[in-house]
């Protein structure tokens, strides 16, 4: 009884020393906070330059709540460990980084720890965020602490243990954060270097684009960029494993990153839309950068099939009667804007994207187009994609599923399975009333 007691007492000893240990490895300083810089402290050029890189980082996507005022925080980000609330990045001093030297905002985006010396999660994906140039990180902060102040405070994030233990971060970054700029690798272009910095920095292609492992980190290796989910969307492998009936070319990113629609692949919804809203305003040689990036992780030897051909090869022999259910759905609903016949040269932005060469229609999942049909595309990436209005009061599950598994079989596809049950769980996941972004 007695060892049993002292057993106990050591071990109790040792739990204090590991956990003491744990906490004086992880301690991170509290930084003095300071006067608001000036707006004289920075240059026009600097803020100017700041504006486009924060595009580029998506800042106000994430920091700004639906409804809310641009940059003060409160968006909710859904995890299974409970709700992240992003913060406010305006430089008002008290509820946003108004008292943040530059060196606090550095560690922050580099190390991910704000000034009070918190660890902070990497649903903020400082993990891309460290490749960052030490120009444009002053530029961005030349930007952010030339807003305006706004005096906004969004939800506090409280997370299930053990995850409110914000220390415990420090493991994961052990593991998952390569802190620093991204090495060059001298045996590819310069174009080449460029695109790498956009995608692994600011542009965190990656944070979406690559599975993660059991810990949430990103995979890497094969399984860079072989695709992942978000918020029920499926978001597309970038490598060879894509499902895209026409093979990517460099002019096909770009066409995709600069206007939000590529005629041979399809359009940027859901939470690609606004990566290219912020990717649209880059300057045309970094737009191709990151095209001629990208395009080193598709298969080098895929052979360019003429579109016009394939669209045309593929409703040629139309595989259903006029009256079939599936074919008066499109043509009451839909052909007025798609066309149902191989006309892509005519089909200008945004006015007839040909669903035929839609590589969500030829995906594994149906989530993407269901979302699509039941929500509509309500905010286009670039003003010359047009919009499509929501199909969710005008036709029911059952329709929904008609529609598309009949286009699945006219482009010789198998039908997907089951698929009015997953209409009706996505139909209710984004209730307007009942979405998790009102849920405050
Ligand atoms: C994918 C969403 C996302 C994007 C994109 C994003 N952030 Fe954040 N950011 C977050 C979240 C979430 C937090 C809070 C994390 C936490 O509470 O632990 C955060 C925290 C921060 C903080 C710490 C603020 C504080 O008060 O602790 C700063 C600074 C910051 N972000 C700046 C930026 C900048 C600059 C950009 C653009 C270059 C950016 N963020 C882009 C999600 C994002
Ligand atoms: C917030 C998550 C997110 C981020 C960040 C993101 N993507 Fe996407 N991406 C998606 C989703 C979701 C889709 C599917 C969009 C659709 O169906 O309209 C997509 C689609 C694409 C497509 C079209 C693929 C196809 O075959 O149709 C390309 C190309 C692409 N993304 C490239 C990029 C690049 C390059 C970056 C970084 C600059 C990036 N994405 C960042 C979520 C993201
Ligand atoms: C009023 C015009 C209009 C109608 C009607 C319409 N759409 Fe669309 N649809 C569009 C536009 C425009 C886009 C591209 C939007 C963009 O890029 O911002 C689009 C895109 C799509 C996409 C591709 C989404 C992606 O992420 O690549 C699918 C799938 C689609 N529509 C299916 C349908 C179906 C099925 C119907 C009939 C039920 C339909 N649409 C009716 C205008 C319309």
């Amino acid at each position: 009884m007695r060892s049993l007691k002292k057993l106990i007492l050591i071990l109790l000893a040792l739990a204090v020393i590991v956990i003491g240990g744990f906490f004086a490895l992880t301690h991170q300083s509290v930084m003095d906070p300071v006067a608001q810089p000036a707006a004289g402290s920075f240059s026009q050029q600097q803020i100017d330059k700041g504006k486009l890189l924060a595009a580029m980082g998506d800042c106000a996507v994430c920091h700004t709540a639906p409804g809310g005022t641009k940059n003060t925080g409160g968006l909710p980000i859904a995890s299974p460990f409970g709700t992240i609330y992003t913060t406010n990045i305006t430089p008002d001093a008290e509820t946003g980084i108004g008292s943040w030297s530059y060196e606090a905002f550095e560690r922050a985006m580099r190390h991910g720890v704000n000034r009070d010396g918190q660890y902070l999660y990497p649903a903020f994906p400082y993990t891309a965020f460290t490749r960052v140039t030490d120009d444009d990180m002053k530029s961005l902060y030349a930007y952010l602490m030339t807003q305006p102040a706004v005096k906004h405070q969004p939800p506090k994030t409280s997370l299930n243990f053990p995850f409110n233990v914000r220390p415990g971060i420090a493991a994961w970054n052990w593991m998952y954060l390569k802190k620093g700029p991204l090495p060059e690798d001298s045996s590819k272009p310069p174009e080449w270097n460029r695109g790498a910095y956009i995608a692994e920095g600011l542009g965190h292609c990656s944070a979406c684009h690559s599975p993660r492992d059991q810990f949430a980190g990103e995979k890497g290796g094969a399984e860079k960029f072989a695709g992942s989910t978000l918020d029920g969307w499926t978001v597309p492998a970038l490598t060879s494993k894509t499902s895209a009936p026409m093979v990517w070319t460099a002019d096909d990113l770009y066409a995709y990153f600069k206007h939000g629609f590529s005629p041979r692949h399809g359009s940027a919804a859901g939470p690609m839309a606004p990566v290219v809203h912020g990717m649209s305003q880059q300057s045309d040689a970094d737009i191709k950068a990151l095209a001629s990036y990208i395009m080193s992780f598709k298969d080098p030897n895929a052979k360019v099939v003429d579109a016009e051909a394939y669209v045309a090869a593929k409703l040629k022999e139309p595989k259903f009667a006029i009256d079939h259910e599936g074919y008066r759905l499109f043509e009451g609903a839909c052909a007025s804007c798609h066309s149902a016949v191989g006309d892509i040269k005519s089909s200008m932005f945004g006015v007839r994207p040909q669903l035929a060469l839609n590589t969500n229609l030829y995906s594994d999942s149906p989530n993407n187009s269901v979302l699509v049909m039941l929500n509509g595309i309500q905010t286009a990436a670039t003003p010359t994609t047009g919009t499509m209005p929501a199909f969710r009061h005008n036709l029911s599950d059952a329709q929904i599923a008609t529609l598309l598994n009949t286009m699945r079989e006219q482009y010789g596809l198998q039908p997907w399975s089951n698929l009015p049950a997953t209409v009706g769980k996505l139909r209710k996941e984004t209730e307007p009333s009942a979405t998790r972004l009102s849920a405050h």
